[in-house]
């Protein structure tokens, strides 16, 4: 575990952080899937301020001063929190940088959402492993806009009605 990792919402100040953290964070994976221009790499600066504007929650994750991770999420009208761009600096993952970040996004989102659903490249092994370790499970498999196939994954809260059921 990282020392004196802190978790928080992230502001404008952060979207240049962002961006980099991001950049970096996401080359293992276009290169893996020989694919330079994934969503998360083709992204602007103005998007993430874009983002950063509302509604969505974007947390960041601090090793003292240095951003080390970014996520977001929001919650759509049926209540499903859709968690994206989960992103740790590349000499800061497998520390549990990225477990914490999923897990307080997922808190932040809680009081508003009946299930969590993200989405990852199909043969990200050891994406798929960390969401399983986080209860979520595959529902289906999509292209995306580069024709990469993704694996989509769900995350049911237990209503305490049981009325979503
Ligand atoms: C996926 C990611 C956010 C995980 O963050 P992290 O801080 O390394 O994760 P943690 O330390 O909390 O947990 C480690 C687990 O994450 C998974 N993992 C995914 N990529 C990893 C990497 N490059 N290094 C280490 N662990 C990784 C593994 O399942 C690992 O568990 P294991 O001990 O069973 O191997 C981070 O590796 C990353 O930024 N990857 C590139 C961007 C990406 O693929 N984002 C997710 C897209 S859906």
């Amino acid at each position: 575990m990282t020392d004196h990792l802190t978790i928080a919402p992230a502001g404008f100040a952060d979207a240049g952080e962002i961006l980099t953290v991001q950049r970096a964070a996401y080359v293992t994976e276009a290169q893996h899937y020989r694919d330079p221009f994934l969503p998360p790499l083709a992204e602007t600066l103005d998007e993430i301020l874009a983002v950063l504007a509302g509604p969505a929650t974007v947390l960041v994750a601090r090793a003292g001063h240095r951003l080390v991770g970014s996520v977001r999420a929001l919650v759509d009208d049926a209540g499903t929190a859709h968690v994206g761009r989960l992103a740790v600096a590349p000499d800061q993952q497998g520390r549990g940088v990225g477990a914490r970040l999923l897990a307080e996004v997922e808190a932040a989102c809680a009081g508003r959402a009946s299930r969590f659903a993200l989405f990852t490249g199909a043969a990200s092994e050891r994406n798929l492993r960390l969401y399983r370790r986080h209860g979520y499970e595959i529902v289906g498999h999509r292209p995306d806009a580069n024709g990469i196939s993704l694996a989509v994954l769900e995350k049911r809260l237990v209503s305490p009605a049981g009325s979503d059921a």
